[in-house]
């Protein structure tokens, strides 16, 4: 079912969201050589602390896999998403890391990821990221009313197509509310003018996944790799369907 938030509601989607945003954009800051993903962690947990809001992510459960052990994903290179924020997972210069934060506070979920750079990348990398990006950006202006998730999803694949990028297989971004995956499904591609229409007070993550050598991927456990090693990287933003232009709810300093 797809829900339409009401002006309380939507008032603590753009709480729940801000939060998450503020997170992302203390995590980049302490982006660098050396740094491990069990601190990147610990700091946003330290942070839903003194908001009072508790991790989407920890304790999630999923199919038969047990739940979720972190409180944020930290993905290196040919992670793609869902990768665990270990102590031994330590930034390397030349690494990307995706960080996605989902929380929850007062009943309402937020859900939003930046891939970063550590030091310095290549060329062709910070293309990935720089393109990946644009797909965000540009399926966020497919947000108006009357649209279809299909012109989002068409939006994101038309990006990656036109890039020589491939998009991550199988996974998709989501309704959000007051649990971190609602209807509708966001797909990564697909047809424009086709599947469910946006009306205001939808919330929506749009989350595409874009790699360099293939669309194909692998499962283990949690974690969704490229098949080929190949670097992937991931930008989400949860957004507000209005009557007239989309509201970016997880608005971070860059993004
Ligand atoms: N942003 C990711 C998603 O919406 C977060 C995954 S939740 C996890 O699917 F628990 F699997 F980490
Ligand atoms: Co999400």
């Amino acid at each position: 079912m797809i829900t339409i938030k009401n002006v309380r509601e939507i008032k603590l989607m753009r709480e729940s969201n801000s939060l998450v945003a503020l997170i992302l954009d203390e995590l980049h800051d302490m982006i660098k050589p050396g740094v491990n993903a069990f601190d990147l962690n610990a700091r946003a947990e330290d942070i839903m602390k003194e908001h009072d809001a508790e991790s989407a992510f920890k304790g999630y459960e999923m199919d038969d896999l047990g739940p979720y052990e972190y409180s944020i994903c930290s993905s290196v290179n040919s992670e793609i998403v869902h990768g665990y924020s270990t102590k031994d997972k330590v930034l390397h210069d030349g690494d990307i890391i995706g960080i996605d934060v989902g929380i929850k506070m007062n009943g309402f979920c937020g859900d939003g990821a930046r891939t970063f750079v550590v030091g310095s990348i290549a060329r062709e990398v910070q293309s990935l990221l720089d393109c990946t990006k644009q797909a965000l950006e540009n399926a966020i202006t497919q947000c108006k009313p009357g649209n279809r998730v299909g012109d989002i999803s068409a939006a994101i694949e038309k990006t990656a197509m036109d890039n020589g990028l491939h998009v991550a297989e199988w996974l998709t971004g989501h309704g959000i509310g007051r649990t971190l995956h609602e209807d509708p499904m966001i797909p990564n591609v697909g047809k424009k003018g086709t599947g469910p229409m946006l009306k205001p007070g939808m919330t929506i993550s749009i989350e595409p996944m874009f790699n360099i050598g293939t669309s194909k991927t692998v499962e283990k456990e949690w974690v969704f790799y490229t098949m080929d090693g190949s670097p992937s990287a991931h930008f989400e933003n949860t957004v507000l369907i209005t009557e007239n232009e989309p509201e970016i709810l997880t608005k971070t300093r860059n993004s």
